[in-house]
């Protein structure tokens, strides 16, 4: 009896105490970067104006069939128009940075050769006006597309030595502003999706020895990039790739689980990641893929790992693993069909992977500095009254955010976060079909219209920490 009471009072207690304390915040750290992300062919529209040379997504998407819809890039957003207009969204939102890319056929219309001063114009005025509204701009150089005169694409080896060498002048033109330059966007995209699978420019299904020379040339291109970046920037430039490494989530939060992930992680981005970080091609990829395996030429793995200062994830979508008792000491789980995901089937809700993506990367290789460059989501966006209520969407970001804020407070190097994307526009084979923005587009009549996530996004930056 006397138990009895002590132990209702104890109850008592303890549920008065968690009614009156305190609700527990997740708060970044004073100086922790909030941005949005766009990229050049998905945006800017304008694509026969001041000079621009005709990409490998010119020519895919206005092959019938390819794009969902028959959409093409040609107007887009209108930003190569509208870029002030954006820069007031940007502003409004309240956001310190902002990813954007540069189109190489801007500045050499056909790859290589003579610079076209009006493409370099064009991005010194974006540039000043981020900059005059107090927005610091983070480039990345290649977002897929390239000038389609270049021979054989990311086939030719050549092709790697052209955008070394278009990077390193752009550098050496917008380097006294632009303090952080990414090399290349998502390795896995450029090489897989358009030359294994097929469904992105210049759409090509290679057989596996074809494929693997593809994505050295991608990672050789990344390490030119570097090089020539390094040796025409100012001094002090930041320079780093976003990547879409595949992370696995393990299954549950023991020590077994947990490092067959890192493993799973480490040996699924050998042709990429894993190969930039560790300077080498590892053991299981090379037996894996036999003959196979990609030529490489002398000094070429020095070149892709040339020292980063920084790494950038694009994070979207878990894949799921367990340890178990296999010789390499993990099974992947295949996509499961009732899974959560956004409008985009591919896009699996699974916000560990944010603080998982981080924690890999941070304990295999100890980046100095780590972003996510890009983390979103489609959604069906009703327009209703002028509104559009995303709350699929804030839900998405909201959890996603919360994960990448246990990485940082567990004391990883996450130092910044982009938000995919700062409006709906061209999403690649999918066309218009897939909105991923936090302003609506209404591509009629271009106007531009904040969702529920942007004010929700707003809220995030000015109280610092997820709402
Ligand atoms: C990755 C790509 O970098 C970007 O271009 C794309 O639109 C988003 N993810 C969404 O799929």
């Amino acid at each position: 009896k006397v138990l009895g009471s002590a132990s209702a009072a104890a109850l008592v207690s303890a549920h008065s105490t968690a009614a009156s304390a305190a609700p527990v915040e997740l708060r970044f750290p004073k100086d922790f970067r909030w941005g949005c992300a766009t990229a050049a062919y998905q945006i800017e529209g304008a694509v026969k104006e001041d000079g621009r040379g005709p990409t490998n997504w010119d020519v895919f998407s206005h092959t019938p069939g390819k794009v969902v819809g028959g959409d093409t890039g040609d107007i887009a957003t209108d930003s190569y128009h509208r870029y002030a207009e954006d820069t007031q969204l940007l502003k409004n939102l309240g956001v310190s940075t902002y990813r954007m890319s540069l189109a190489w056929s801007r500045i050499f219309p056909e790859g290589r050769g003579k610079p076209n001063q009006k493409g370099v114009d064009h991005y010194n005025k974006v540039i000043d006006n981020l900059l005059a509204n107090g927005i610091d701009p983070y480039v990345t150089m290649f977002h897929w597309d390239y000038p389609a005169a270049l021979p054989g694409g990311w086939q030719n080896r050549d092709t790697a030595k052209a955008f070394a060498d278009y990077a390193g002048y752009m550098a050496g033109q917008i380097s006294d502003r632009v303090k952080n330059i990414m090399t290349v966007n998502e390795l896995r995209c450029f090489t897989d999706l358009s030359h294994k699978v097929g469904i992105h420019a210049p759409g090509l299904k290679l057989p596996d020895a074809e494929v693997n020379q593809v994505r050295h040339h991608g990672v050789v291109a990344h390490g030119l990039a570097v090089q020539a970046i390094r040796a025409h920037a100012k001094a002090g430039t930041q320079v780093g790739i976003a990547d879409n490494t595949v992370f696995y989530v393990p299954v549950m939060e023991t020590d077994d689980h947990v490092a067959a992930a890192k493993k799973a992680t480490r040996e699924m981005n050998a042709m990429f990641l894993t190969a930039i970080m560790e300077g080498r091609y590892i053991d299981e990829y090379l037996t894996q893929e036999g003959a196979n395996a990609p030529k490489v030429q002398p000094g070429d793995m020095e070149a892709i790992a040339s020292p980063l200062d920084f790494l950038a994830l694009n994070i979207y979508a878990p894949e799921w693993v367990r340890a178990d008792d296999s010789p390499r000491g993990y099974a992947t789980i295949p996509h499961i069909p009732s899974s959560p995901h956004m409008a985009s089937p591919w896009l699996i809700v699974g916000p560990e992977v944010a603080y998982w993506g981080v924690r890999q990367v941070s304990e295999l290789w100890k980046p100095k500095v780590l972003y996510i460059s890009e983390n979103g989501a489609s959604a069906d966006d009703p327009l209703q009254n002028g509104r559009v209520d995303d709350a699929d969407r804030v839900m998405y970001l909201r959890n996603y955010v919360s994960q990448f804020h246990r990485a940082v407070a567990e004391g990883y190097p996450l130092k910044g976060y982009f938000l995919w994307s700062l409006l709906d526009n061209f999403e690649w084979a999918d066309g218009y079909s897939k909105r991923f923005g936090i302003h609506y587009v209404d591509f009629k009549t271009q106007r531009r219209i904040p969702k529920l996530s942007a004010a929700w996004y707003k809220e995030v930056i000015r109280q610092n920490r997820v709402v």
